[in-house]
C-alpha cells in the first residue's frame, strides 16, 4: 500500500522561503543582528525607542477591520523604493495595521508565542519581504489542516486562520511598494488582537510541586504525571479546556486524563515521577491534549466531559530535555469552563494509530535511513459501541521530526470521508482541529466503519527537521527510526474528539 506520492518537490524543500530557519522559538540567526540593531530581540523586549509616534499603538477596540482585505484601488508597486512616501498604498496605516492585528498580533506581540512583534510599523517593516513569502506559501497564520487532491474535509474547520487571496495579495503589494508607513495621523483604529486564551475559566489551578530535567547519558525523554484538583464541588460538564505549558523549552507533549476515582491525590505536591505512558493510575479517562502549537480545546455546543465532584484532573508530561541544561517546570497550569447542565453528548478522546488502537497494514513499523517517500498506515475496525450515537467533533494529527504529511480518514464501503490532512507537516505546529458545525452535523462512527491513518516521512538530510533532530543527539547522517516516545523515534496517531450521546 506504499502507493506513490507523485509529489515533484516537497514544501519544505521549495526554495520559497526567503531562509531555512531552525525552528526553534527564535528567528533565524540571519535575522538576528537586524533584530538586535533594532533593539527587537524578542522576549519580551520593547521596541526601540523613538519612531513609533504610538499613533498605531492603542488598539481602540473597534473593528477597524473594514477596508482592509479587499484591495481595492490599491496601485502596488510604482516603482518608487521610498517607503516613506505618504500616499502610497496599500500602506501600514490604513491597509497593513488592521490586518495584522487582528491575524497576526495575537502571537507576534511583545511576550507573545512569536519570536518577534509585529505590533509597530518599524519591526513590520523589517519583516515585510518575509511576511509575504510567508502567507504567500501559507505558513503564516500558521495552518495545517489542508485540502488537497486527496482530502476534502468534510466541514469548515473552527477557528480557521487562513487568509484570503486578497489579503496574501494586499502583503505582497505593501512588500513591493516598498512596505510605505502611510501618514500616522490617519491611523485607522485598531481592532484588539484577538485572545489566544480560553474564554471565562471556570478555575485556572497550578502544579503542587516541580518538576527538573536534564539529559541522563543519552536519555532525554522523561515521563512526569502531574495531578490537579479542579476544586468543582458537584458534577460539572467541561466545554474548554487549557494547558498553560510553565517551560515550553522542554514541555513536548502532555495528554489530559480524569482520574474519576482521585487516585492521584495521594501523589506527593502532586507529582508522581516516571509514571509511564499513560495516566499513572488504575483508570482514567483520556480527554484531550496539548502539543506545540496547540490552541485551547474548545468542545461544540452540546458537547461536555463528565468531571464528577472529587475527581482530579492528570496531565501525563512528556519532557523532552533539548538541550544540556538543567531544566525546571514549577508552573504548568490547567485553566477549565465548565457548567453544570447535562449535555446532550460527553466527549472524550480516541488514540488511534501507532502507539495506539489498530493494526499496521505493513509491520513492522521501520523507516529506512535516508528513505525520503517511506509510508506508514494503520486501520481501526469500529467495534460494536452499544450506544445510540457517535459524531467526530475533531481531529489531531501527531507524528515527530521524521513525518512530512499524514492524513485521517474514515471509511464506510467504498466511502471515504477524509478527516484531516496536514500534508505540510510541522512538529511545532500542531493542533486539534475541530470541525465548525452543529454537533448532530458531524461524521458519524458506525459500528463497522474503518479509521484509516496513513504517516509519511522523509528521513534523509534533506528535511531540515531530520538534520535539527540529529544534531541534538550529536548525529549528522539519518539513523533508522522505529516506534516510540523520543523524539528520534516516530509515531503515526491520530487524536480523535468523539461525541457520544447520553440521551
Ligand atoms: C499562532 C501564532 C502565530 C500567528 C497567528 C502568526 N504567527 Fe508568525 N510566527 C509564529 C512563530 C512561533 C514563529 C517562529 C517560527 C515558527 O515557529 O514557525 C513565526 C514566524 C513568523 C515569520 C518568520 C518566518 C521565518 O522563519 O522567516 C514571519 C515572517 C511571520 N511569522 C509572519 C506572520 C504573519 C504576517 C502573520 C499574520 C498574517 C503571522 N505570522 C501569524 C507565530 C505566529
Amino acid at each position: 500500500m506504499h502507493r506513490a506520492r507523485g509529489r515533484a518537490t516537497p514544501w519544505y524543500r521549495a526554495k520559497v522561503a526567503p531562509r531555512r530557519h531552525t525552528r526553534s522559538a527564535s528567528p533565524s540567526p540571519a535575522a538576528w543582528p537586524l533584530l538586535a540593531a533594532l533593539g527587537l530581540a524578542c522576549g519580551g523586549n520593547e521596541p526601540a525607542a523613538g519612531h513609533d509616534d504610538g499613533s498605531e499603538g492603542g488598539s481602540s477596540g473597534a473593528d477597524g477591520s473594514g477596508g482592509s482585505s479587499d484591495g481595492d484601488g490599491i496601485s502596488g508597486a510604482d516603482g518608487s523604493d521610498s517607503g516613506g512616501t505618504t500616499d502610497a498604498r496599500p500602506d501600514w496605516v490604513h491597509d497593513v495595521a488592521p490586518l495584522v492585528f487582528e491575524h497576526c498580533v495575537p502571537c507576534h506581540a511583545d511576550g507573545g508565542i512569536a519570536p518577534f512583534s509585529l505590533q509597530d510599523y518599524d519591526s513590520a517593516a523589517t519583516w515585510s519581504g518575509s511576511i509575504a513569502a510567508q502567507v504567500q506559501i501559507g505558513l503564516m497564520p500558521p495552518w495545517h489542516a489542508l485540502t488537497t487532491d486527496e482530502c476534502a474535509p468534510p466541514l469548515p474547520f473552527a477557528h480557521d486562520a487562513r487568509l484570503g487571496e486578497a489579503q496574501i495579495q494586499l502583503l505582497a503589494d505593501w512588500n513591493s511598494g516598498g512596505a510605505p508607513q502611510g501618514d500616522p495621523a490617519d491611523a485607522v483604529p485598531l481592532p484588539e488582537p484577538p485572545s489566544l486564551d480560553l474564554a471565562d475559566p471556570s478555575a485556572t489551578v497550578a502544579m503542587g510541586g516541580s518538576v527538573t530535567v536534564a539529559p541522563q547519558g543519552g536519555v532525554r525523554d522523561f515521563f512526569h504525571c502531574l495531578s490537579f484538583d479542579p476544586g468543582n464541588s458537584e458534577d460539572v460538564f467541561v466545554d474548554g479546556l487549557q494547558v498553560l505549558p510553565g517551560n515550553r523549552a522542554i514541555v513536548h507533549h502532555v495528554l489530559i486524563y480524569v482520574d474519576e476515582g482521585a487516585e492521584s491525590a495521594a501523589w506527593p505536591d502532586g507529582v508522581s515521577h516516571d509514571c509511564g505512558g499513560g495516566a499513572g493510575v488504575g483508570a482514567a479517562t483520556l480527554v484531550g491534549g496539548w502539543v506545540p502549537g496547540s490552541m485551547p480545546i474548545e468542545l461544540p455546543d452540546g458537547v461536555g466531559l463528565t468531571l464528577p465532584a472529587g475527581a482530579r484532573i492528570v496531565f501525563n508530561m512528556h519532557y523532552h530535555a533539548g538541550d544540556d541544561s538543567e531544566q525546571v517546570d514549577d508552573a504548568t497550569a490547567l485553566s477549565m469552563r465548565w457548567s453544570s447542565t447535562m449535555p446532550q453528548y460527553v466527549g472524550r478522546f480516541e488514540l488511534i494509530g501507532a502507539p495506539g488502537a489498530g493494526e499496521l497494514d505493513d509491520p513492522p513499523f521501520s523507516i529506512p535511513a535516508d528513505a525520503t517517500d517511506h509510508v506508514e498506515s494503520l486501520q481501526y475496525v469500529v467495534p460494536e459501541l452499544g450506544v445510540p450515537e457517535v459524531r467526530v467533533f475533531s481531529v489531531a494529527n501527531h507524528m515527530h521530526k521524521v513525518g512530512v504529511d499524514m492524513r485521517t480518514s474514515l471509511t464506510r464501503g467504498s466511502d471515504d470521508t477524509c478527516l484531516l490532512q496536514t500534508p505540510r507537516w510541522d512538529f511545532n505546529w500542531q493542533r486539534l482541529y475541530g470541525y465548525d458545525a452543529d454537533i448532530g452535523a458531524m461524521p458519524e462512527v458506525l459500528p463497522g466503519d474503518v479509521v484509516h491513518v496513513r504517516c509519511t516521512y522523509d528521513n534523509s538530510l534533506g528535511n531540515p527537521a531530520v538534520v535539527d533532530a540529529l544534531a541534538e543527539q550529536g548525529l549528522d547522517t539519518p539513523q533508522t527510526v522505529a516506534l516510540g516516545e523520543g523524539s528520534l523515534d516516530e509515531m503515526c496517531l491520530a487524536g480523535i474528539g468523539v461525541a457520544v450521546r447520553v440521551f
